[in-house]
């Protein structure tokens, strides 16, 4: 699905990446953590190609290819839930979630706006309420939901549980774990270990732009030492 091998990334002379490798297979989950600025969402914004790499080479569905264009990635088949959900707030979630919709480009199209609203029912009853009239939780199930309706072959969550109640937190867990089941492959970014562990096969710590951990759930949590490290808990 996706491959980054020594990746260099950064804003102007701004050096943010340094070299950062690591994979999702298909029908995996991946997590990638760190603390606060150490390039998460630069990442993310690599592998969208909303920053062009500076080095390395990142693999997306077997094409080695670093150039390519934001529009072009969303159209092969990378769905983003992107940081900050920035949905359209002066849009209907009708309107957000019909703007996104493009079949599958392989096999069977799963996301329609009837399937995504089965997937969150909350959004059904807010059909025509405007973005900016939502809760958070509401905003961060629609920016979900409109990434869903790109019918993506990998989905990509940057930190989609940030800022909401403990109960929706769950129901976004709960819902990352039926895609999981259903065979998505999925990149998540977020702060809650355990959460991850539970939900991901495979985790990546970032630190200054570097990966300076891979490894399994149960080698995660059989380490303490990792989380007061490199993820300050
Ligand atoms: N648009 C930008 N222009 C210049 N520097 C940036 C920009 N966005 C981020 N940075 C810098 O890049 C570094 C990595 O930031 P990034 O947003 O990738 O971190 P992050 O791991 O996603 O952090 P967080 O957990 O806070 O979301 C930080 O030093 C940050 O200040
Ligand atoms: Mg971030």
């Amino acid at each position: 699905m996706l491959k980054l091998e020594d990746v260099e990334a950064g804003y102007g002379s701004a050096q943010v990446l340094f070299g950062v490798s690591f994979s999702v297979s298909p029908g995996a989950c991946v997590s990638l953590m760190g603390r606060n600025g150490m390039g998460k969402t630069t990442t993310v914004r690599t592998i969208m190609g909303q920053i062009k790499p500076t080095g390395g080479t990142i693999t997306r569905f077997g094409q080695a290819k670093n150039n390519m264009e934001p529009f072009e990635l969303s159209r092969s088949g990378i769905g983003l839930v992107p940081e900050g959900r920035q949905i359209f707030t002066n849009l209907s979630v009708r309107e957000n979630l019909g703007t996104f919709f493009r079949p599958a480009r392989d096999g069977e199209t799963i996301w329609t706006m009837d399937t995504v609203l089965d997937l969150f029912p909350r959004l059904r009853e807010r059909l025509s309420h405007g973005g900016a009239n939502l809760s958070g939780g509401e905003q961060q199930m629609l920016a979900i939901g409109r990434a869903l309706m790109t019918n993506p072959r990998l989905l990509i969550l940057d930190e989609a549980t940030e800022g909401l109640a403990p109960i929706i937190r769950e129901q976004i867990w709960d819902c990352l774990a039926m895609l999981k089941n259903a065979g998505q492959s999925i990149l998540v970014i977020d702060k809650n270990i355990n959460a991850l562990a539970k939900l991901a096969n495979h985790h990546c710590i970032l630190e200054k732009g570097r990966v300076v951990w891979q490894g399994d759930s149960t080698e995660l949590m059989a380490n303490p030492d990792l989380k007061s490290r490199y993820l300050g808990v």
